[in-house]
């Protein structure tokens, strides 16, 4: 087993972290205050190839392996973690249309967003149907050759700016899972229109919005897969997001590492710097080997997706553990900064402001829990 970086992904990593740290750090609080939607800094990362990473080569996308682009998100993550979700949902959105859809339709849809900057969403969610995907509303009617969507998508990440959907909907409610389809529907399809824009406690940089569907027209070559299939591609493409996820909760956490290490050797207290004391000692160094492990598992659910074996298990398991370690890791920084560490004057409250969001989005971790213990039960 080799645990070193070949040059290929040392220069990779090298080209996010200066793109984190040229880019998007000297931005990242002002977009905290402001929400703004960073479609620049966006735009800038996908000419790097940091962006849109799961596009194959053949269509003319950068086609990272998933170990790569963990390497890369974990990067840009450092810098902001908001600006981050907004890169990778990208991927997130994209992932439906490479997994479920025909070579057609892949050359129709991915291509156009290899040569083109295109901001994509992932219409999963519903207002009353998160945890429970197979509990969702939004319901598709077959009308001829075409299928009619109506209903409401609800916490999508770049859904007030995206320029293509990717969306799952029921012909059947009563079906559940086996009456799901997936479709891609382009943005200025009639009745498609962008909804309120959430409030958001942390990674306030991300656009998350309701999306209404009223009487949406979409032609059945746009739907992806079977009719009943829009479940299990949904399902494999979460499998092949959480990786994504858990690196970049890695990065929130190495921040906080960074961030907590620099400042307890220049503050004092008792005459001394406080990482002198073993109560801050503890605390950086249960942050240090929780990222150590974080990462390790991240890209072990990565490598076995390149291998192009099943991953459920342990994609649920780094994007649960990363995540934990991400808040537990930024709530000690807060604490370790102290008074200072509660106000916005430091970085640190932003971290743990972001961190939270991580344990809910992309299945919380109590469903990455029921998600593992039944991949155990399987055997
Ligand atoms: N891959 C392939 N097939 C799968 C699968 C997987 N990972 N998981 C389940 N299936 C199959 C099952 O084998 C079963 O198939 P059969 O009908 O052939 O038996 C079928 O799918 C139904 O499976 P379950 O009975 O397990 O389904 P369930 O209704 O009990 O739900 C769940 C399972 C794991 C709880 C699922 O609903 C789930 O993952 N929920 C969380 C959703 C989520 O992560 N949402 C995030 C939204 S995106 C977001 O937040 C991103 C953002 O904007 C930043």
């Amino acid at each position: 087993m080799d645990f070193e970086l070949d040059d290929a992904l040392l220069t990779l990593q090298q080209t996010a972290r200066r793109f984190a740290e040229e880019e998007i750090m000297p931005v990242a609080a002002a977009h905290d205050v402001s929400g703004e939607f960073p479609r620049e800094i966006l735009r800038k990362a996908w000419e790097l190839g940091l962006s849109h990473t799961g596009i194959p080569e053949s269509l003319g996308g950068v086609g990272l392996p998933v170990v790569a682009a963990c390497l890369g998100v974990e990067e840009l993550s450092r810098g902001c973690s908001g600006i981050t979700t907004s890169i990778i949902s990208n991927d997130l959105a994209l992932n439906p249309i490479l997994l479920g859809g025909s070579d057609d339709q892949r050359r129709e849809w991915l291509a156009p967003c290899a040569e083109e900057f295109k901001v994509l969403a992932f219409c999963l969610s519903e207002p009353g149907a998160g945890s429970d995907v197979a509990g969702l509303q939004l319901h598709a009617a077959r009308d001829g050759d075409d299928y009619v969507l109506n209903g409401t998508k609800a916490w999508i990440t770049n859904g007030g700016h995206a320029d293509l959907y990717t969306v799952f909907a029921t012909l059947d409610r009563s079906a559940r899972h086996k009456g799901m389809c997936a479709f891609v529907v382009p943005r200025g399809t009639p009745g498609l229109s962008p909804g309120k824009k959430e409030d958001k406690m942390g990674q306030r940089a991300s656009d998350t919005t309701l999306v209404h569907f009223d009487d949406v027209r979409v032609p059945a070559s746009q739907r992806l897969g079977a009719e009943g299939e829009g479940f299990k591609i949904a399902m494999a493409t979460l499998d092949r997001a959480r990786p994504q996820v858990a690196a970049l909760a890695v990065g929130i956490a190495r921040r906080a590492l960074e961030e907590s290490l620099a400042y307890s050797q220049e503050r004092k207290a008792f005459g001394q710097a406080i990482g002198e004391f073993q109560a801050v000692q503890f605390m950086l160094a249960d942050m240090a080997k929780g990222i150590e492990a974080a990462r390790l598992l991240t890209l072990q659910s990565a490598w076995l997706l390149d291998q192009g074996r099943r991953a459920a298990k342990q994609s649920a398991m780094a994007k649960c553990f990363a995540t934990d370690v991400a808040m537990e890791a930024t709530t000690d920084a807060v604490q370790i900064f102290g008074g200072n560490g509660y106000t916005k004057e430091y970085p640190v409250e932003k971290l743990m402001r972001d961190a939270k969001l991580m344990q809910i989005y992309e299945g919380t971790n109590q469903i990455q829990r029921v998600v593992i213990a039944r991949e155990l039960a399987r055997g």
